[in-house]
């Protein structure tokens, strides 16, 4: 038998030693791993990896203290989160505009200017509000998208302005069935000649902000198309359903160069008004005493069962009668996260995730869309969804994530979302690979249930106990990732195990609080303690064991994340 380190040993003999001067230093490797099993509220968590911390951070809709907008998690390796206090924006600070429905929070960082960016959705109820950004005073549901400003990703942030993005996205071929309706707006036209008898053209609320780079400097944002107000006439099924769309629009880029971080985003100048003149005739129905707008924007459609129907999409067409006339009958695209990479050939791709469905029902789930130019066309894959609801290992609503590589070179793809562990329980953060394949147009995730393993570049961990200041028997054990992130050894995922020798010697463990009972004066001396790093397991039988790590094959011994004192 030829040992496998042996091997390595005669390859690396073979190569002179400049060419081995140029191989990557090896890699450690941990067995430790997570479980995604519910510990963190969290809903539609965009999450990214912070160089200055050496830290992921985590932004969500839910779980912020109260007076607080947005939950902030922040976590050493995508699986225990440690909750910082209040959360993304404070109720009371300046420029609040948005009196609810603060939704989606995505944080993006410059790393020239040193600003973080905090892009969310809000709602106006503020009739003058919303007269002014959608022309009718009570329009429904008048969502806009709005960016605050941080030193730090773990904020406060602050918005810009006393007002949302400089943005009046305007759809003039819609058929504004809504000004046919009645409160509680339930009971579109029974045809679509009907529905064509409606005024035509409407502005359009936004929710679920995701910016993207593309490699020639330009800035996009995705954003989906509220579902009130879009009813959009079905042939397939002879009704009128409501639906959220995916849409693309160009930003200008002053705000992000702004060494001040006091520009609001505004978008480019090629979607500027496009649609000014448009529909013919149409005139305001805004009352008198309220401002109308007077922009209307453009936009480029991405995604929508129109462009490309998919039956998964059709979870909630027949709501209304299914619930006797209180729900609307409904389709969802929303919570978009868009990434480019490039093929064998060069050419790139642009990877869209999305959720469709109800957030709600077991039955969200994530799909995806492949383009080779940002602003599309985008073409649905035929496996859609590739993240839904298992039954058989208690996982349901995976929907509404984001797209992170890790802090490893070469980087690992993950794609943090939310999920419930029953149909009927609240949202909570789940974290899940993602591979891309760009020669395949593949997108495809890993499994979200069982023992994942830890992403690359968390190990090595580094474990060590430090007596409590009184030395009376008392230490605080602090373990980090490898770039100096702390674990929440409170996070009932991770813990330290104490093993302590010596004539009737206990300790108690708190957290990363121990404290030894040395048992008077007999045992002093005698006394030895060990604190060892452990994981939980999936494993209901074996629910904790001990983390090693190694550094590349066969190099050296393992390390058990332990420490004696
Ligand atoms: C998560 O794991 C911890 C540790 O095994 C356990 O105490 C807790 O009950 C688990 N929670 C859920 C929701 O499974
Ligand atoms: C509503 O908006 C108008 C116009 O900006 C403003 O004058 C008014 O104070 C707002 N009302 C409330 C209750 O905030
Ligand atoms: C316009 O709005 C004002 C303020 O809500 C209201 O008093 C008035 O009746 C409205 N006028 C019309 C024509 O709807
Ligand atoms: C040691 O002192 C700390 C405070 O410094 C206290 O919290 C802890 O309970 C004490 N431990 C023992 C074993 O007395
Ligand atoms: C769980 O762990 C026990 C004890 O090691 C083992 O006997 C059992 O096969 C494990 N179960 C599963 C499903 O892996
Ligand atoms: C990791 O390695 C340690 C030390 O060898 C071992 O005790 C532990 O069971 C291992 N964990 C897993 C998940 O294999």
């Amino acid at each position: 038998m030829v040992h496998f380190a042996a091997l390595l040993a005669f390859a690396a003999s073979l190569l002179p030693a400049a060419a081995l001067a140029k191989l990557k230093p090896t890699r450690w490797h941990t067995n430790g791993t997570y479980i995604n099993n519910a510990t963190t509220a969290a809903a539609d968590p965009y999450v990214r990896w912070d160089q200055n911390t050496g830290a992921y951070w985590a932004y969500s809709t839910e779980g912020a203290d109260s007076g607080w907008y947005f939950a902030i998690y922040t976590s050493p390796d995508l699986a225990t989160w440690s909750k910082i206090p209040g959360g993304a924006i404070k109720s009371d600070s300046a420029n609040i505009w948005a009196q609810d429905w603060w939704w989606a929070p995505e944080c993006y960082y410059n790393e020239k200017t040193g600003w973080y960016f905090l892009f969310h959705a809000g709602r106006f109820l503020n009739q003058s509000k919303v007269a002014e950004y959608f022309k009718y005073p009570d329009f429904e549901e008048a969502s806009k998208i709005g960016v605050a400003v941080s030193r730090s990703p773990s904020g406060p942030f602050v918005s810009i302005a006393d007002r949302p993005i400089d943005y009046y996205p305007f759809d003039p071929d819609y058929d504004d069935v809504n000004l046919l309706m009645q409160p509680p707006y339930l009971v579109p036209p029974a045809s679509h000649e009907a529905g064509e008898t409606a005024p035509k053209g409407t502005y359009i609320p936004s929710i679920d902000p995701n910016v993207f780079w593309d490699d020639d400097g330009s800035i996009w944002l995705f954003f989906s198309r509220n579902a009130y107000r879009n009813w959009v006439w079905s042939d397939e099924f002879g009704k009128y359903i409501e639906e959220s769309n995916i849409y693309t629009v160009r930003l200008d880029d002053a705000w992000w160069h702004d060494p001040h971080a006091k520009t609001l985003p505004t978008v480019h100048k090629s979607f500027r008004d496009v649609h000014q003149g448009a529909p013919a005739g149409w005139t305001t129905s805004v009352n008198a005493s309220f401002p109308g707008p007077t922009r209307k924007d453009g936009w480029v459609p991405v995604i929508s069962y129109k462009l490309q129907p998919q039956v998964w999409e059709n979870a909630h067409v027949n709501d209304h009668a299914a619930s006797g006339g209180s729900l609307k009958d409904r389709r969802w695209s929303e919570g978009s996260t868009t990434i480019k990479r490039y093929d064998s050939n060069g050419s790139p791709v642009y990877f869209l995730t999305y959720s469709a469905n109800n957030y709600a029902s077991p039955d969200y789930g994530i799909g995806y869309a492949v383009s080779d130019k940002v602003s599309g066309p985008y073409y649905k894959s035929g496996s859609n969804p590739v993240l839904s609801q298992d039954a058989s290992r208690a996982i349901f609503s995976t929907g509404h994530g984001s797209i992170v590589a890790s802090g490893a070179d070469p980087a690992e793809l993950y794609y943090p979302h939310h999920a419930r562990p029953s149909p009927s329980s609240s949202r909570h953060l789940y974290t899940a690979r993602l591979f891309v394949e760009p020669d395949l147009l593949y997108l495809g995730f890993g499994t979200d249930a069982g023992d994942l393993r830890l992403p690359l570049g968390v190990a090595p961990l580094s474990i060590k106990a430090e007596p409590a200041a009184s030395a009376n028997g008392s230490y605080e054990v602090v373990v980090r990732s490898a770039s100096g992130a702390k674990f929440d050894l409170a996070n009932p995922i991770n813990r330290v195990r104490v093993e302590v020798a010596g004539a009737g010697a206990s300790a108690t463990v708190d957290g990363p609080l121990v404290n030894v009972d040395k048992n008077g004066a007999n045992a002093k001396g005698q006394t030895t303690v060990r604190f060892v790093y452990e994981r939980a397991r999936s494993n209901a039988t074996l629910p904790w064991t001990p983390v090693s790590q190694v550094r590349g094959i066969g190099e050296g011994d393992v390390v058990d994340l332990t420490i004696s004192v």
